[in-house]
């Protein structure tokens, strides 16, 4: 069986290098040409923990590889060459709407269409999308498909949602949780069966569904967890009114195992690529269906979620003595979370612009996401270090945990800032600590 994957983004090229892992022949396709090129050279082009390795053990030209994997441009190559089609493009937030942009996954289908040529013999190809969608797109996607394929072609069409985090990318996808594929024919779920063997031998839970349930699937996952993050969020907002500490707080709500610790930490919220858009997405949908009050509780989630990053600002000027000019400010973090360099929709930026927009002069440092924040924000400074980061700063804003800010020496950067000044917008420095350093120390929802 061979496989390509459509759209070599974050989950297309996890995709496509861990279905290489499993053994398949697998050939990626991207419309850039510069995608193809780092690709095909061994390069990623965003940082993902472990996908770079992955990616050359099993690329075609790379000493010692497997050979299993390569990338091209050409559709009619991917035609030819695959048994299963995984479409992996992305469906942002359109321009001004809560709806998300079907546009790539429309174009993947309508562009692969007129290629899936299959002999008699030979099965059915199956085309299987990956993309979060709103629920009804698979089968209007499979309708449109059959009008496009070549008179008398077999193809089918099966939704098998990702969950991957960014970050563990490769973990998730080669040990998930779970499998979910909609099918509509017992050959569809067998394709996919012998797909994943290797993870249903290890005994991955595979739910096999409809194509509606296998949609809803991911955006309920998906509004789940943001609802979690913003129920705690809003929790530190009444920590914040009464003096309570939200971080204790959500430790003991923690030792119900009904309620579980996980996606309960309080903080400068949700951002990134997936949470804020699909939460929206799903808005926008469940109106088009008439099912607009199930829903309305997501536009409070999404309200909490961008508050927590106006009382950063505010906490941050009120630390500056009630005004940004003439103040410098460092700021700790610029990804939407650790362990990745991913900006889109980054709390951490967000607060960044916001206060440099207010008259602070911002600095901002993170490991991986510098170049990716200098695309989106080039006005704000940029440091190749927390110390040049921290260097005569009024407060130093912590807003995105990397591991390296976690481990940070309070006393090495009480030496270079002007004032010790430290706001935690992740509540994971230690606050002892750092006030036993001299600092005054402030976070959200936590007592000062
Ligand atoms: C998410 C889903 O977890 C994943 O299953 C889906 O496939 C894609 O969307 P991802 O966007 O990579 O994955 O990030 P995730 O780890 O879920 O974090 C999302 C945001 O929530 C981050 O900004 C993170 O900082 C924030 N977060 C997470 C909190 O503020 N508090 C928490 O307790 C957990």
């Amino acid at each position: 069986m061979k496989i390509t994957v459509i759209g070599t983004g974050y989950l297309g090229t996890t995709h496509a290098a861990c279905m290489a892992e499993l053994g398949f022949e697998v050939l990626g396709l991207d419309i850039l040409p510069e995608r193809v090129e780092a690709l095909s050279a061994g390069r990623v082009p965003m940082y993902e923990p472990g996908l770079e390795a992955l990616l050359r053990k099993h690329l075609v030209g790379q000493p010692g590889s497997t050979g299993r994997l390569r990338f091209t441009s050409s559709w009619a190559e991917v035609g030819a060459f695959g048994d299963v089609h995984f479409v992996c493009v992305n469906t942002p937030q359109r321009r001004g709407e809560f709806a998300c942009d079907m546009s790539y996954v429309e174009s993947a289908f309508d562009l692969l269409a007129p290629h899936l040529q299959r002999s008699a013999e030979q099965p059915p190809a199956l085309v299987v999308g990956k993309s979060t969608v709103p629920v009804g797109s698979a089968e209007r996607l499979a309708e449109r498909l059959a009008e496009r394929v070549p008179a008398g072609a077999r193809v089918e069409v099966a939704w098998n949602p990702e969950f991957l985090r960014e970050g563990f990318a490769v973990n998730d996808t080669l040990n998930p949780d779970r499998l979910v594929v909609g099918v509509r024919s017992e050959q569809a779920e067998a394709v996919l069966r012998e797909v994943y063997a290797g993870l249903l031998e290890r005994g991955t839970p595979m739910v096999v569904t409809d194509f509606p349930t296998a949609e809803l699937v991911k955006t309920a996952a998906n509004s789940f967890l943001a609802t979690k993050i913003s129920f705690i969020n809003a929790m530190a907002e009444v920590c914040e009114a009464s003096g309570a500490d939200v971080v204790q707080l959500s430790g003991a709500l923690a030792y119900d195992a009904r309620i579980g610790g996980k996606f309960l930490n309080a903080g400068l919220g949700f951002g990134g690529g997936c949470l804020p858009k699909d939460i929206r997405a799903f808005m926008a949908r469940a109106g088009e269906l008439g099912a607009d009050q199930a829903l309305t509780f997501l536009r409070e989630v999404d309200s909490i979620n961008m508050r927590r990053r106006s009382r950063m600002v505010e906490l941050a000027r009120e630390q500056c003595g009630g005004g940004f000019l003439g103040r410098r400010i460092a700021v700790l973090g610029a990804a939407f979370k650790p362990d990745s360099d991913d900006v889109r929709d980054s709390p951490a930026l967000n607060v960044a612009g916001q206060i440099q927009l207010q008259g602070g002069q911002v600095t901002v440092f993170d490991p991986k996401a510098v170049d990716n924040a200098r695309k989106l924000f080039p006005s704000l400074g940029y440091a190749d270090s927390v110390l040049e980061a921290a260097e005569g700063a009024h407060v130093v804003l912590h807003l995105t945990e990397w591991q390296e800010f976690r481990e940070m020496d309070p006393h090495a950067l009480a030496e270079v800032v002007s004032e010790r000044r430290i706001l935690d917008g992740r509540n994971v420095l230690d606050p002892q600590r750092w006030r036993a350093a001299g600092w005054t120390y402030r976070a959200l929802g936590r007592p000062s």
